[in-house]
């Protein structure tokens, strides 16, 4: 599996997080063509896969433990909040085997929808939800993911050791 740290588009300034620490936190990642959570993901400075924008292309294998960052794409009646490309990698069994926990990303005018797909993936899972953020978030949520997850991450680090 490649992993890539995905940069900041050309032209924006924005506080280099530095390059990712190889055994540190991976992130996996769906962000549609509007990138909210791909400028999210960028802010956090960790290793990050994207998964693939259309449905059609194979979605990767990941055969180590992950963090899945997951917007919500839902009908009114909250049917189809996961985005078929997370279904799609979440259908192999490798992947669902390796996934840590998941967050969501959504609007908070969708109510009581808000940020449905992870709470779907997570019941579905069995997995934790570790945080929720809107759109490509604030800069609290990044200090908050940043230092949750390195936090969460050791400790599931330990308890496979
Ligand atoms: C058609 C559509 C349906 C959406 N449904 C929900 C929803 O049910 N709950 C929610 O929290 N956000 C919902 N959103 C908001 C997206 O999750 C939000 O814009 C997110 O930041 C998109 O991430 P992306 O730009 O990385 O794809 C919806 C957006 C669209 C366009």
């Amino acid at each position: 599996m490649s992993t890539t740290t995905p940069g900041a588009p050309a032209g924006t300034a924005r506080q280099d997080p530095g390059p990712p620490e190889q055994d540190g936190p991976l992130v996996v990642y769906f962000s549609s063509v509007s990138e909210n959570t791909h400028r999210f993901v960028t802010k956090l400075g960790c290793r990050a896969v994207r998964l693939p924008l259309h449905t059609g292309d194979e979605p990767p294998v990941v055969d180590e433990p992950y963090v899945l960052v997951a917007p919500t794409y839902g009908r009114p009646n909250g049917s189809g909040a996961v985005p078929p490309q997370v279904v799609r990698f979440l259908n192999r069994e490798v992947n669902r085997r390796h996934l840590l926990g998941v967050i969501g990303a959504g609007n908070t005018n969708f109510g009581d929808h808000f940020c449905l797909a992870a709470d779907k993936i997570a019941a579905k899972c069995d997995v934790p939800v570790l945080y929720r953020f809107e759109l490509m978030g604030t800069e609290e949520d990044v200090r908050n993911v940043t230092r949750g997850m390195e936090q969460f991450w050791r400790q599931c680090m330990q308890l496979r050791a």
